[in-house]
């Protein structure tokens, strides 16, 4: 585990990463019980948690596998009672848990509409008041919101945009309503990461996502490690002048991307007046 953060830099602290059991949320985690901090790794599948478990306990670190739908306010509050009960505090919290399905907008069906919604944005919400309410109006606390780029629209995937231009919005609520508790709430916008997320992807939409690659400064995919150390900045005391920002970790992706460029057809013809 290289880290560029000094060591002992989250001793004592506790973090709940949500989907922290794989992924981007797995080399957060690992980074953060690498660095001090108890984390707590909460999602759905627990045989994925107790694995990722496993794993930073044998690199020496403290780690709790809490089950948590945040798709469900009951599961929601379950999970941050749960943390409170393993570590008697929370400190940070890492909203990456996160889903989507790639699709024409024209095929997405209210289910899988709301589906994505309810878990990307509603999720993320419940999620941020539940650990404020039972833990940050005392203490302050630092959140992180993992995003996406959707700087332009997100074609093919016109939910997850929504969603996450929704979670960016709220960002900026969240770091203007609570900045006088303490509470600093910033958002990390990852281009395309190299993670196991990806793999999940339908192959005939994965090539797609893939070849977002070439719309970057570096022309390569994004790695783990390159988010990791975003959102442990941003949590920091480092950062603690930081509130209500977007960081986006995409090599200026987001700044280009025709992720969709323009197809020759004669649907829009001229208006010549
Ligand atoms: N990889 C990329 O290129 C990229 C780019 C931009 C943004 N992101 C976002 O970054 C985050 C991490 O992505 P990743 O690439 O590491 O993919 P990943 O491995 O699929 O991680 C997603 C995590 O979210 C959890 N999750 C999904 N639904 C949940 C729910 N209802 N309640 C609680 N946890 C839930 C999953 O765990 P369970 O299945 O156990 O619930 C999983 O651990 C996601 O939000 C993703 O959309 C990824």
């Amino acid at each position: 585990m290289n880290t560029a953060f000094k060591p002992g830099l989250f001793e004592g602290k506790t973090a709940i990463i949500t989907g922290g059991g794989t992924g981007i949320g797995l080399r957060i985690a690992r980074e953060m019980a690498h660095l001090g901090a108890t984390v707590i790794l909460a999602s759905r599948k627990m045989e994925n948690l107790l694995t990722a478990v496993d794993l930073i306990t044998s690199e020496g670190g403290k780690a709790h596998a809490v089950e948590c739908n945040i798709r469900q306010e009951e599961s929601i509050k379950a999970c941050v009672a749960k943390t409170i009960e393993l570590t008697g505090k929370i400190d940070y919290l890492v909203n990456n848990g996160g889903g989507q399905f790639p699709s024409p907008a024209e095929l997405i069906s209210p289910k899988g509409w709301h589906a994505v919604i309810e878990t990307n944005l509603t999720g993320t919400f419940f999620m941020s008041q539940e650990v404020f309410k039972k833990q940050f109006v005392n203490t302050g606390g630092s959140i992180v919101n993992i995003i996406a780029n959707m700087r332009n629209g997100f074609p093919i995937m016109a939910h997850t945009g929504a969603a996450r231009a929704g979670v960016e919005n709220i960002t900026k609520s969240l770091a203007t309503e609570w900045g006088k508790y303490g509470v600093r709430v910033n958002a990390v916008a990852p281009g395309v990461i190299k993670s196991s997320g990806l793999d999940r992807y339908d192959p005939a939409y994965k090539d797609f996502i893939l070849s977002f690659a070439k719309n970057n400064q570096t022309t390569r995919l994004g790695t783990e490690a390159e988010v990791s150390s975003a959102v442990l900045f941003l949590l920091c005391p480092a950062a603690s002048y930081i509130s209500g920002v977007t960081l986006a970790v995409d090599a200026a992706e987001s700044l280009y991307s025709p992720v969709m460029p323009p197809v020759a057809n004669n649907a829009n013809p001229a208006y010549e007046g």
